[in-house]
């Protein structure tokens, strides 16, 4: 079998993982949670948790890559005998689950940036969103953003994620920060700032589920964990990079991003006078088509936006792919273009059922996110903690200043903090799926 294949350069992983977590749950999901959560309050308690749960969890993966240099149903396996590589199977299962509608949100998106310079929507974004939603449409532009998929991940680690992931990681950020300085000069944005950024510490300490599950779900989901995916990038790592400098600097672009995201859907809606709905696809979907198509200069705003959405869909999906395709490149004797080109048709057919029925997408994304993701990051942690463990610790210490010694604290965090924090968060996001 060819060589295994690495990172070319330590930016290259960084660009990837952020590629990775910045998706669409930065730019659907979290504005909206903020907005409705307590604003800035919210802010600051999904801060807290990205940092004390989210970094910490994202080690945990980060440890079990590089050791092992392995797929991630091997590197569990290798680490912890056949039952540990469960969590393993488990994870490129939910990969599967996940892109199989990921890709369909994907297709709407590249169907609003067609919509954009048509001005299809302009009419009516409900209507638009009814019609493109579900159906033949959806269906086939499902089928065009996973070709997109398999292509980069076809070529790939090196010439496909880390190229494609080094060029579009800068985009949003440049994209979205120009969107940014644009609704700024909106009349009426202060309103939406407002809305975003006002801190009502109420909510928070009125509704405990702001914090659990609600703030610690999206910083783990937001991050890409539960899922192996920061696992599989991590085992791509040749050298000892410092891992926790890596992380910390992936968890602040992350969040960055997200907040950026807030700066740019707020103040739009708010100049235009549309509501911001609640979360969910109608979300950016309806109500901020609704806003671009009352500006001047709606098509090419939108269209941008659109583009920035599809770019970070797109380097999400890039990483859910590639924990499939990993475990079949390193176990079978197959090219990656065969197999990568295979999977992605299964994705497909797994897909169409929501690309047909948008209630069918919404519990797909209900299983994922509040099942098999927590699902994942628990186990991973316990896996972690308390049977790999100590050699966790000198996984983790490789690359890091010999006078650090955050190792063991960081272990103990692991095992009682993270713990509580991911099983009550399974616990209760179990609840509400119930
Ligand atoms: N982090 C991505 C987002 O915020 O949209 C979603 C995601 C991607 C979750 C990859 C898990 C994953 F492995």
């Amino acid at each position: 079998m060819s060589q295994r294949e690495t990172w070319t350069s330590r930016l290259g992983f960084i660009l990837a993982a952020v590629g990775s977590a910045v998706g669409l749950g930065n730019i659907w999901r979290f504005p909206y949670m903020a907005g409705e959560n307590g604003g800035a309050a919210f802010l600051v308690v999904y801060l807290i948790a990205a940092v004390v749960i989210g970094l910490p969890a994202m080690l945990v993966e980060f440890v079990v890559g590089r050791q092992t240099k392995k797929n991630i149903v091997d590197a569990f396996r290798n680490l912890g005998g056949p039952v540990a590589g469960i969590i393993g199977v488990l994870g490129v299962f939910t990969g599967f689950w996940i892109l199989s509608y990921y890709s369909v949100v994907g297709g709407w998106v590249i169907q609003y940036i067609i919509g954009s310079l048509s001005g299809a929507y302009f009419g009516g974004s409900e209507a638009y969103f009814g019609q493109i939603a579900a159906g033949n449409g959806a269906i086939l532009f499902h089928g065009l953003f996973m070709l997109l998929t398999v292509g980069i991940v076809a070529l790939g680690v090196e010439k496909g994620i880390e190229v494609g992931t080094k060029v579009m990681v800068p985009s949003i950020a440049i994209l979205m920060l120009g969107l940014a300085a644009w609704a700024f000069t909106l009349d009426g944005a202060a309103a939406g700032y407002d809305y975003f950024l006002s801190p009502d510490f109420s909510v928070i300490a009125n509704n405990y589920q702001t914090i659990i599950p609600d703030a610690v779900g999206q910083a783990l989901f937001s991050l890409s964990l539960g899922m192996g995916a920061m696992i599989t990038y991590a085992s791509y790592l040749d050298g000892d990079d410092n891992l926790l400098s890596d992380g910390f600097s992936i968890v602040v672009l992350n969040t960055f991003i997200g907040v950026l995201a807030g700066f740019v859907v707020f103040p739009l809606l708010f100049a235009q006078n549309v509501e911001p709905g609640k979360a969910g696809a109608s979300a950016i979907f309806v109500s901020l088509a609704q806003a671009f198509a009352k500006l001047p200069a709606g098509r090419i705003i939108g269209f941008v936006f659109f583009l920035v959405l599809l770019i970070a869909a797109l380097s999400s999906a890039i990483s859910l792919l590639e924990v499939v395709v990993s475990y079949f490149v390193d176990n079978f004797d197959v090219s990656r273009p065969v197999l990568t080109v295979g999977v992605g048709v299964l994705v497909f057919l797994l897909g169409i059922p929501s690309a047909l029925n948008t209630d069918t997408l919404t519990l797909f994304d209900n299983v994922a996110s509040l099942i098999l993701l927590p699902l994942g990051v628990v186990l991973t942690v316990i896996f972690v903690g308390w049977v790999y463990g100590r050699s966790a610790v000198s996984e983790l210490r490789r690359g890091l200043s010999s006078t650090t010694n955050i190792g063991p604290v960081w272990l103990w965090h692991v095992r009682v903090i993270v713990f509580v924090a991911v099983v009550g968060t399974l616990v209760l996001s179990l609840m509400e799926f119930f």
